[in-house]
């Protein structure tokens, strides 16, 4: 929230880019807003408290966050903004250096990273990368684990320097070798001290096909702009007139409001409107951005008279200014009859527990009297038979965090009326065509009356699956008629965002001739206040926990459970990081106890290519699910390799006995994850022809950052025979692009690429057809499609240009353009081992990670670079929800970390080397080949890491995450 500014303005004379400014201004107004109301798009705001460095500028030279800068402090200076260091015809080297090293992903933080660089090489023209990562620590970045960015200043320097700059991208045979032979240039690869990046290293199969598009490193195509710091985020863009909504949260964990008076609050000059529950109708809803129907329970309402968690909805205001609309809250007057706060999902089931939601108008709780909102059994074989014929049978219990998203981009949306009387919601949104379906019933107004726009989203996670603003603007813009923006405050991202689900996990394996021949996954997950996605999320991690071991006798047994804390939702890994932790950590545990090989071990039970995989009808998706094979698996290479490149064995032998303070340990991990929900998960794709040869893509699906824009357009251009640059991509808005479930379930390179494939062949097709009547060819199948050209076998062509004229305006006249859907009925899982390398104290219980590398199969990858940005943001969100990453709590439900500077995120120059290896596969129901990588970059650094740290000590860890007092408390 912005500081309420004095009223008498100051005049204050900037040099700002580089051009004298003079400016009234108040004189504790922020620099921040100061250069956004100017136009200054480029500078972000993230936290408004000095703790992510979204907000960096330069005051004469020096990077420093306007966030935290009074104007009265400025007469005099020198601004400089990321708009006065290059254009897109003219770029910076450090602008161009981050477009060709895949530094961006969602962009949020670009601006702010390109400045920093700026000031720091301008000082350091020929820096060391551990130097560059130093000069970056002030500002986050949630989304790429910083590899590319370090690289992308590295090589600026060498531009800045003037020195010779060799292509970023290698030349093809640098990446392509036969995994069969396994011939790695393992002198290539990197060793512990190096700290230089790398480039994600392809393997790939000689039987693979030949792609032109597909597989190459393309830049981002929506890089120019995110570089260059346009006007593309939710907040860049803002109407004539707009009001300022605020939320008012709750203070308590759980309380009924007796009484709220808004009298007060609506005297104050400037205010528009107020509303509580008594303004609104009590209608129930699920905020989790699902799929028709959504799973119940619909336990939520807009605004309600209870609240079941500190930060909870209480009211909101719309008002001409913020700091008005944040004066308004002060004057709401709640009486609350506080109730037992809830905090312990294990405390929450027993008998006498306050119950959370007791009241009588939500359908499809389990047991609401011991807050159990859901109860899922599922079986398969004889679990209990096989267990007692086993020749072990070992059991374990594991616990993970509540780990926040962390997002860069605040939850944001800007609700509007347009001339047509239509509503206009643009939202930093995953689900644009899951919000529009339900907040419709909401606001009471129909579907065809609701345009939602997704802008660029500044990163989202999961967390951005949820509808958590767009109601309440929408009744804002109702209500007085006019544009109303709402943003979450840094501190309400943790109060009232979505976190990871706090889960206790306990498994039971029983071995018989070293194979896992029956298992047992007993698993408490805690949902918070609502049911949200906490029968998805828990079925996940049952499925998949399940399943890369896969007993063909198998038990799942959940409860998910209410606690008076913030809601759980959807994050990147959906349980199925939290189970496979559990699981890969106690099958270590076995092998250690029956003196096996570990990997042997593993390799014996992982899920193999071909194999049913037994739990898949049973643990469908908040449903029950589809039969699914395994058809493509690079598991066993994607060991082998990792094992060979870092001297797995060796190390390992060597670190299990060490003597003085500083421990060695190396692990591994593998794991499994999904492609999209089996069934259910639909995208559509729109390819339309222009005048000039080049093509409209417009999708549903959705771009966070994670470069799925780009892999859609090159697909595209594939099939079509077109550079990238021909394929303008247009994602997404309700009104304009086809329908697509949105970006989670590592659905979109899977399901809206299938999309756009069956789009572009169907395009290619009609392209032909015209093609042969123009040639005068027979058989549109003779035809081949080569660098926009379209040729026949006696060598005449026509261009793509000739037939879009030809086919728009001469003959046969006609748009050639095509809509295409896709939904597949398997979800075939990426691949993948985790290798992690660890420096334990044992006396002080500090570690040190010396590197992570992620050897992955995700069937052909369409874009090694943005793929692995992917797995390295990945493992960098990963090595937080092993470590440091956790929400903490006081007795009465308050977050004691509900800021960036307490809730702990790694930055630039914590986080150690990480290393992507892709091995390819061809996966028979995916787009080229395809499937997903965006999640399971989380799922193995955990117990990777775990298997280090007993490998330096000899110790278990089994409760996330691994701070210094757990580790020094299992070393003693
Ligand atoms: Fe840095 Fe998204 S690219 S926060």
């Amino acid at each position: 929230m912005k500081s309420k500014p004095k009223s008498k303005k100051i005049p204050i004379t900037l040099v700002l880019n580089g051009q004298s400014r003079d400016i009234d201004s108040p004189p504790n107004k922020k620099l921040l807003d100061v250069l956004r109301d100017a136009g200054l798009k480029s500078v972000k705001s993230g936290c408004r408290e000095g703790d992510c460095g979204m907000c960096t500028v330069l005051v004469n030279g020096v990077p420093a966050k306007s966030c935290l800068i009074n104007m009265e402090t400025m007469h005099g200076k020198r601004v400089d903004t990321l708009e006065s260091l290059g254009s897109e015809e003219k770029l910076h080297p450090l602008q161009q250096a981050f477009l060709e090293t895949g530094a961006i992903q969602c962009g949020f933080c670009t601006p702010a990273q390109i400045l920093t660089a700026k000031a720091f090489l301008d000082k350091n023209p020929n820096p060391k990368p551990e130097e560059v990562r130093e000069a970056l620590a002030n500002v986050l970045c949630r989304c790429t684990g910083y590899v590319r960015i370090v690289d992308a200043v590295l090589r600026a320097a060498v531009v800045l320097r003037g020195e010779q700059l060799q292509p970023y991208i290698p030349p093809e045979e640098f990446y392509k070798h036969d995994v069969n032979e396994i011939k790695l240039p393992f002198g290539y690869y990197r060793r512990i001290g190096d700290t230089k990046p790398l480039l994600p290293l392809v393997i790939t199969p000689e039987s693979m096909s030949k792609t032109v598009s597909v597989g190459k490193s393309s830049i981002k195509v929506d890089g120019p702009k995110l570089v260059t710091g346009k006007p593309v985020f939710t907040d860049d863009v803002q109407p004539e007139g707009m009001l300022y909504g605020a939320l008012l949260t709750s203070p308590h964990a759980h309380a009924r409001i007796k009484e709220i008076d808004t009298n007060r609050a609506k005297s104050l000059a400037g205010v528009r409107a107020i509303l509580t529950y008594k303004d609104l109708p009590r209608l129930k809803y699920a905020t989790g951005g699902q799929s028709y129907p959504q799973p119940l329970p619909h336990d939520q309402v807009s605004l309600d008279n209870k609240v079941r968690h500190v930060g909870d909805r209480v009211a909101v205001v719309a008002a001409d200014t913020p700091e008005i609309a944040a004066q308004a809250l002060e004057l709401i007057d709640v009486d609350y009859e506080v109730l037992e706060p809830v905090l312990d999902m294990e405390a929450a089931m027993q008998p006498g527990a306050a119950v959370i939601h007791d009241e009588s108008d939500t359908e499809g709780i389990f047991d609401a009297s011991r807050n159990i909102v859901h109860h899922i059994e599922a079986e398969v074989g004889s679990p209990d038979e096989v267990f007692a014929e086993c020749d072990h049978v070992f059991e374990g219990e594991y616990r993970t965090p509540k780990q926040q998203h962390g997002q860069m981009e605040p939850h944001i949306c800007i609700t509007s009326f347009d001339e047509d009387n239509r509503l206009v919601v643009r939202s930093s949104t995953q689900v644009p065509f899951h919000v529009r379906r339900i907040i419709a019933p909401l606001i009471d107004l129909p579907v065809k009356r609701i345009r939602v726009i997704k802008p660029r989203i500044g990163g989202g996670f999961g967390g951005k699956q949820e509808v958590l603003l767009e109601d309440l603007c929408a009744h804002l813009t109702l209500a007085t008629g006019k544009a109303v923006r709402m943003e979450y405050t840094r501190s309400q991202e943790f109060t009232s965002g979505r976190t990871r689900h706090r889960q206790i996990i306990r498994y039971k394996l029983g071995i018989k001739d070293e194979k896992v021949v029956a298992a047992e996954l007993r698993l408490i997950g805690d949902t918070g206040a609502y049911g949200t996605h906490g029968l998805t999320v828990n079925m996940v991690g049952g499925f998949k926990g399940l399943t890369l071991y896969n007993a063909p006798n198998s038990r799942f047994i959940c409860d998910v459970v209410y606690t008076t804390t913030p809601p759980a939702g959807a994050y990147r890994g959906y349980g199925a990081m939290q189970e496979q932790f559990a699981v890969e950590v106690l099958m270590e545990e076995i092998a250690e106890k029956l003196k096996l090989d570990v990997v042997e071990f593993k390799r014996k039970n992982w899920l193999k290519l071909g194999e049913t995989m037994h739990m898949a009808r049973k643990l469908g998706e908040g449903r029950e699910g589809y039969d699914q094979a395994m058809a493509s698996s690079a598991i066993d290479e994607c060991v082998r390799i990792g094992l060979k490149a870092t001297d797995f064995y060796k190390k390992r032998a060597a670190f299990q006995s060490q003597t003085g303070n500083i421990h060695h340990g190396i692990g591994m991990a593998v794991v499994i994850h999904g492609s999209g929900i089996a069934g259910l998960d639909m995208g559509a794709a729109t390819i339309k022809m222009n005048d000039d040869g080049s093509f409209n893509l417009l999708i549903g699906a959705t771009d966070l950052g994670t470069g799925s824009d780009t892999i859609l357009a090159q697909m595209a251009a594939e099939q079509l025979g077109v550079p990238i640059n021909d394929i303008i991509v247009y994602s997404s808005d309700t009104d304009f692009t086809p329908f697509d479930k949105g970006a989670y379930a590592s659905s979109t390179t899977y399901i809206s690429g299938g999309a756009v494939l069956k789009a572009a062949q169907n395009v290619r097709r009609q392209i032909l057809v015209h093609a042969a009547k123009m040639l005068k060819i027979n058989n549109p199948k003779d035809l081949t499609i080569y660098n926009r050209t379209i040729i026949a076998p006696d060598e005449s062509s026509v261009t793509m240009e000739e037939v879009a004229l030809s086919s728009l305006h001469q003959m046969d006249q006609h748009q050639i353009m095509a809509t295409e859907s896709h939904l597949s009925y398997v979800s075939p899982p990426p691949t993948a081992a985790q290798f992690a390398e660890v420096m334990v104290n044992v006396e002080s219980g500090e570690i040190e990670v010396e590197r992570l590398l992620m050897v992955v199969d995700c069937g052909r990858v369409i874009n090694p670079l943005t793929a692995a940005g992917q797995v390295e943001g990945g493992m960098a969100q990963a090595l937080g929800f092993t470590l440091c990453e956790d929400t903490t709590f006081d007795s009465a439900g308050r977050i004691t970390n509900d800021s960036f500077s307490k809730y702990k995120m790694y930055k630039s120059n914590e986080l150690p080397p990480m290393d992507v290896i892709f091995v390819q596969t061809d996966e028979p129901s995916g787009p080229y080949g395809a499937k997903s990588v965006a999640e399971i970059s989380v799922d193995g650094t955990a117990p990777a890491m775990v298997s280090a740290i007993h490998n330096a000590t000899g110790v278990w860890f089994r409760d996330l995450p691994l701070t210094k007092e757990k580790i020094l408390a299992g070393l003693r």
